[in-house]
């Protein structure tokens, strides 16, 4: 079977909605300073390119989770693989996330965050999939909302490849 990727959000399409998010942000937030939390590792490019446009005081840390199967009881089903590095106490969060599929990641990530007393947090997504979702969680910001197919690039991969594409694809299987 043979991949073939076609182009769902161009990169100049992607990049403007994403100097968009930055500016909206960095008003929000004027006066303050904001620690972002990228999600490792699909979050990478998104949580970047927004962090260099964001006009107010940024800095950065990761976490990175596992899920097992595809549950439907619990956040019980996820692992934190790596935690913080920095406590976040007092601090403004932004949890930056490629995409928000079930919700399950986003759900549980909330959940530890706010335990850990942050002054505020707020929830980022470069890509929404709304019929994906299973968990209700507060989405706070997202790029673009999307059908529920098989995405690529701009951090998402395929069996950890195309995550370093400019844009964001459509993968297909065809069989030549
Ligand atoms: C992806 C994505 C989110 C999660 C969203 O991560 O980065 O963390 O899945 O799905 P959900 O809403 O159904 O929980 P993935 O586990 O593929 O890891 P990766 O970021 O390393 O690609």
């Amino acid at each position: 079977m043979a991949e073939k990727i076609s182009v769902l959000v161009p990169a100049h399409d992607v990049e403007d909605r994403i100097r968009g998010m930055a500016a909206e942000i960095s008003e929000r937030y004027a006066g303050e300073e904001l620690h972002i939390i990228g999600i490792l590792k699909g979050s990478v490019f998104f949580m970047c390119e927004l962090a260099k446009y964001i006009t107010v005081p940024v800095t950065l840390d990761f976490m990175s989770v596992s899920s097992y199967g595809s549950g439907t009881a619990s956040s019980g089903t996820i692992k934190l693989k790596k935690d913080l590095d920095d406590p976040i106490e007092g601090k403004n969060v932004i949890i930056a996330e490629d995409i928000l599929d079930s919700g399950r990641t986003l759900k549980y990530l909330i959940e530890l965050i706010k335990e850990r007393n942050p002054k505020s947090l707020m929830t980022v997504t470069l890509l929404d999939k709304p019929e994906r979702r299973e968990y209700e969680v507060d989405l706070d910001m997202t790029g673009f909302e999307i059908p529920d197919k098989f995405v690529v690039g701009y951090g998402l991969d395929y069996d950890q490849k195309y995550r370093n594409l400019n844009y964001i694809g459509v993968l297909e299987f065809t069989e030549d």
